[in-house]
C-alpha cells in the first residue's frame, strides 16, 4: 500500500476533510436527474453503489494511492455536502492529474464547489506535486464548465460520443486543462461588467432570461432575420447561464439588455467573432420591447465600453438588407455604412438577400 494522505483543508464555509464512515447520504441528498446525467457511474453513491460499498471503494483507491479524495463539510456543522477528488496521478506525464466533484442536491446553488476546487487546485499545485490538473465534463453540464472556467481553467476541446452517462450510454464530452504555469487569475471567466446609461441597463445574463429567450426565438420577425428555429426554455437557461462569463475565443462577451429599473430581459446585445481587437456585434430585442430606443442605446454603449475598456479596435454590424429597424439601429449609433456582400444571408422563408456591412473605429 502506499496511500496518497489528503490532508484537512479549511476555506472560509467549508472543511476538506476525509470521508467517514458515518457521512452516508441524509435524507434530501439522494441522487437526482442531474447526478445521473452528468456523473460518470461509481462516481456518487445511488442506488447501483449503496454507501457502504462506495465507501469502501474509496477506502481502497485511497489506500492504493490512485485517488486523493475529500468529503467537502460544512465548516460549522462538520455535515458532509459533497466530495472532491484528484484522480488518473502521472498518467500520460509526470505531474498530471484529473479533477473531479459533485455536490449534494440540497448543497447546490452558493458556490460551494467553487470554494472547494480553489483550495485544492491550490493544494495540488503547492503541495500535491501536480504540474497538470485537467477535468472533463457533459457537454450539456454548463454548470460544472462555468466552475472551471471561474477557476481559471481553459477549454481545450469537445469530443463527441466519449463521455459515459450513469446509465452506460455515451454523449459528447467538453474538456479543460489548467497547468501550473498558466497565469491563472488572467485566465479565469469572469461576468461582463454591468455599464448603466439614463436609457438602458445592461447586466450579465441568468437562467431565469431562458423563457424571455425562448419567446424572442418564437418571434417571426427573429425567425425571419436570424434564419433560426426556436429552442427550448431548458436549453435557453442552459445558454443564458453560459453567456454570463465571458469567453473571448468562444461565443464573445454578452449583455442581457433590460429596460432601466426593471430586471427583466429585454432584449441581447454580445461582442462576437473577436479577433486581434476586431469583433462583429450581434444583438435581438423581445417583440414587447421593441420600439423603445432600447437597442440604440445599447449599441451606444457596448460601443464606448468596447472602446474605452474591451481593448478594440474596429467593430462592425451586419444586417441583412430589407431589416429597416435593425440598419436604424447602426446609424443611431454612429455606425458607418461601408457597403454590402452580394447574396450573402439567407433569410428565414428561403430568400438571399445582401448583406450590408457597418462598422466604427474609436
Ligand atoms: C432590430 C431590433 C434589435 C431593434 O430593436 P429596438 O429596441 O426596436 O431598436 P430601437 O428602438 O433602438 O430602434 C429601432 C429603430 O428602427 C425603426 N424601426 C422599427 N421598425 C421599423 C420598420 N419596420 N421599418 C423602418 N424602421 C423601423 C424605429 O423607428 C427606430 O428608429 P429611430 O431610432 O430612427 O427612431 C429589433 O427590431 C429586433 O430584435 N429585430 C429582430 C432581430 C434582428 O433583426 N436583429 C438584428 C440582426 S442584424
Amino acid at each position: 500500500m502506499s496511500p496518497r494522505i489528503a490532508p484537512v483543508l479549511q476555506t472560509k464555509r467549508l472543511l476538506l476533510r476525509p470521508w467517514r464512515a458515518d457521512d452516508a447520504p441524509r435524507p434530501g441528498q439522494e441522487r437526482d436527474e442531474i447526478s445521473e446525467r452528468f456523473m460518470p457511474a461509481n462516481a456518487q453513491p445511488g442506488p447501483a453503489m449503496p454507501w457502504d460499498q462506495w465507501f469502501a471503494r474509496r477506502q481502497r483507491l485511497t489506500d492504493s494511492g490512485e485517488i486523493v479524495c475529500w468529503c467537502i463539510a460544512d465548516a460549522g456543522t462538520d455535515e458532509p455536502l459533497g466530495d472532491i477528488l484528484l484522480f488518473g496521478f502521472d498518467e500520460n506525464i509526470r505531474g498530471n492529474a484529473e479533477l473531479g466533484y459533485w455536490l449534494h442536491t440540497n448543497a447546490r446553488g452558493h458556490g460551494y464547489v467553487d470554494e472547494a476546487v480553489e483550495e485544492v487546485v491550490r493544494w495540488a499545485f503547492e503541495q500535491g506535486g501536480v504540474t497538470r490538473l485537467h477535468a472533463g465534463t457533459d457537454t450539456d453540464n454548463i454548470a460544472s464548465q462555468n466552475v472551471l472556467r471561474r477557476a481559471g481553467f481553459r477549454q481545450w476541446g469537445n469530443d463527441r460520443a466519449n463521455w459515459t452517462r450513469m446509465d452506460g450510454t455515451a454523449s459528447d464530452g467538453t474538456f479543460f486543462e489548467l497547468l501550473v504555469s498558466d497565469d491563472r487569475d488572467a485566465q479565469r471567466a469572469v461576468p461582463p461588467p454591468t455599464l448603466q446609461t439614463d436609457r438602458v441597463w445592461l447586466r450579465p445574463f441568468c437562467t431565469r432570461d431562458g423563457e424571455r429567450m425562448t419567446q424572442v426565438q418564437a418571434d417571426p420577425i427573429t425567425r425571419l432575420w436570424f434564419n433560426s428555429e426556436p429552442r427550448t426554455v431548458a436549453f435557453n437557461r442552459e445558454r443564458a447561464a453560459q453567456r454570463s462569463l465571458i469567453d473571448r475565443e468562444r461565443w464573445g462577451i454578452w449583455w442581457a439588455i433590460c429596460a432601466p429599473g426593471s430586471d427583466e430581459l429585454a432584449g441581447g446585445i454580445g461582442i462576437q467573432n473577436i479577433e486581434n481587437g476586431e469583433a462583429e456585434i450581434g444583438y435581438w430585442m423581445h417583440p414587447d420591447a421593441r420600439g423603445q430606443g432600447l437597442m440604440t442605446a445599447a449599441l451606444r454603449e457596448i460601443t464606448r465600453w468596447a472602446f474605452a475598456e474591451g481593448g478594440f479596435r474596429h467593430l462592425a454590424v451586419q444586417v441583412a438588407d430589407g431589416n429597416a429597424a435593425s440598419v436604424r439601429v447602426a446609424l443611431g449609433a454612429d455606425y458607418r455604412p461601408v457597403g454590402a456582400w452580394h447574396q450573402r444571408e439567407v433569410l428565414g422563408d428561403g430568400r438571399v438577400v445582401d448583406l450590408l456591412a457597418f462598422d466604427r473605429v474609436p
